[in-house]
């Protein structure tokens, strides 16, 4: 078959990929074709290992994971209606929040306590929401600050420092690699604030990829885009598991659940209740009563983008403003 033809798969109704980015899927596929599909099910090659995560928040449980594994090289989906503790799971994971109880491993190293940047450098790194004080920063900035693995700007200031200095060829040559694969070279010097949606979203995940991460953690990679762009962030998220990395990912649109993940695990109310394969999970009762119980977050509407792409620009206005008041 020619390499520029791409076949409808007609078993899911999705474009098949190309054939450079077929081999660690089916290569994920076979790994996970014998693992039993109950919740806490063991894999073949786990990268990350977690058991008896507990967070609560007065009197809620937010999260109560008894175990689960994730396997190496593949791509999971976390799904679960909106509450069920998927976010403040992935902060746990990462060191940005702290547990009550717990343990969990990644690559074999206990995590528990270790430091959310501390973890970034150790491989595993989490996309975080361009926020307010990261509209402010050019792109080719946030790029840097990536590099941390930290998020604030307040770091961001302190890196103009001596170890900032010392890596800075070499930082500022990788980030300029990602924004070329990622399309965002034209917008290096702009200010993340004024970028699109869908740009904003390839930033969130150029920049996660500066530390030079083994397993990437989105969450809601695809909330705001618009469908034309959703292929193309799509298709970087099958690359990342090209290149050999392990993607775990939080996303509400089922059909892309489907088209991308090799393996699904499901939370309600903190609790892992379901995984499995795309399809068989997604036929699961319980999985289905768990979604149409409960109503679900809904992705951000271009109006709501367009609301904080203003708020972000006015912060600007402002902070440019102050900065004239006191020179
Ligand atoms: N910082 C916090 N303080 C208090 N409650 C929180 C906090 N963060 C999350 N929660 C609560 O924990 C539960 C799980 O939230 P979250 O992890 O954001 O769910 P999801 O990402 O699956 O939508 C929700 O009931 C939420 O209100
Ligand atoms: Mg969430």
């Amino acid at each position: 078959m020619p390499a520029d033809q791409t076949p409808v798969d007609q078993r899911t109704g999705s474009t098949a990929e190309s054939g450079t980015r077929r081999g660690q899927r089916d290569a994920a596929a076979a790994a996970l074709a014998d693992v039993p599909t109950e919740p806490g099910a063991a894999k073949p090659d786990p990268i990350l290992v977690a058991d008896g995560v507990v967070r609560q928040f007065g009197g809620l449980t937010a999260v109560d994971v008894g175990h689960v594994e994730i396997q190496r090289g593949a791509i999971t989906a976390l799904i679960g209606p909106n509450g069920a503790g998927k976010t403040t799971f992935f902060n746990l994971l990462t060191g940005f929040d702290q547990p009550d109880h717990g343990t969990w491993s990644f690559d074999g190293k206990p995590l528990s306590g270790v430091a959310a940047h501390r973890v970034a450098r150790l491989g595993m790194v989490r996309t975080f929401q361009l926020t307010k004080a990261l509209s402010r920063l050019t792109v080719i900035e946030n790029m840097r600050l990536g590099a941390t693995g930290q998020r604030g700007e307040n770091v961001f200031r302190a890196l103009f420092g001596s170890i900032w200095r010392s890596q800075e060829n070499e930082i500022t040559e990788r980030a300029d690699d990602l924004l070329a694969r990622f399309q965002l070279d034209a917008k290096r010097e702009d200010f993340a604030g004024s970028l699109s949606g869908g740009q904003r979203k390839l930033l969130e995940m150029a920049r996660a990829l500066m530390v030079g991460p083994e397993m990437v953690m989105l969450d809601e990679p695809m909330a705001g885009v618009n469908p034309a762009l959703t292929q193309s962030l799509l298709g970087h998220v099958k690359d990342l598991r090209e290149d050999g990395m392990t993607v775990l990912f939080v996303e509400h649109d089922m059909d892309m659940v489907r088209d991308i993940s090799d393996w699904v695990i499901v939370m309600a109310q903190g609790k892992v209740i379901a995984e499995g394969p795309p399809d068989a999970v997604m036929g699961d009762q319980r999985v289905i009563d768990a979604y149409l119980g409960s109503h679900h977050d809904a992705a951000l509407t271009e109006e709501e983008e367009e609301a904080i792409i203003v708020e972000a620009e006015e912060a600007l206005a402002r902070e440019r403003a102050e900065k004239e008041e006191s020179s």
